[in-house]
């Protein structure tokens, strides 16, 4: 039986952290929450013009330490939202900075109707892993914290990650 680690970035409302939180669940996982060293701005419109800012130059922004090696892992799934049609920056970072060679890596994201290229931009950067199981959850187009994608799309998707493993 494989180990398994959810990390995850989430910055407005926890969507992203519900979804890793009920991937972990259903594996059995560690999961970790990613951290900035920096903090975004609180106001929302800010952080959003920011974030288009930062993806448009690829900036990669300083990561807190993790608490957890994925080198230690055999199936680790990264979560990010949506951030501009891409992965978060923080996740940017996070995938740049490591090796996966050997590794499954299992890119989710959520978003608010604009999913954009966030998961085939992770699996382009998750090198040398084998990519599985790429799922997007879908909340309101608000911004807000109601799931807009079936729960049960996002049950059974934890459990063929689970299987992975
Ligand atoms: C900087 C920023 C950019 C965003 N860009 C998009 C986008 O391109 N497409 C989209 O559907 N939602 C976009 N959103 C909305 C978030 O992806 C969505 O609300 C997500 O579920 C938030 O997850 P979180 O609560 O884990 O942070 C953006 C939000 C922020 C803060």
């Amino acid at each position: 039986m494989g180990r398994v680690l959810v990390l995850y970035y989430s910055w407005s409302n926890g969507n992203t952290e519900r979804v890793a939180q009920e991937l972990a669940d259903a594996c059995g996982a560690d999961v970790e929450r990613i951290h900035t060293a920096a903090p975004y701005p609180k106001d929302y419109n800010r952080t959003v013009s920011q974030g288009k800012r930062e993806v448009e130059k690829g900036f990669e922004p300083e990561l807190m330490s993790l608490h957890h090696d994925p080198a230690d892992y055999d199936v680790i799934a990264v979560g990010t939202p949506t951030w501009w049609y891409t992965m978060a920056p923080a996740v940017r970072t996070l995938l740049n900075s490591r090796e996966w060679n050997g590794k499954v890596v299992v890119p989710f994201s959520t978003c608010a109707g604009w999913e954009g290229t966030a998961l085939d931009d992770m699996a382009a950067l998750a090198r040398g892993a084998r990519v599985a199981e790429p799922l997007t959850v879908t909340f309101g187009s608000d911004g807000g914290d109601r799931m807009v994608t079936d729960p049960r799309k996002v049950t059974d998707w934890a459990g063929r990650v689970a299987a992975l493993a």
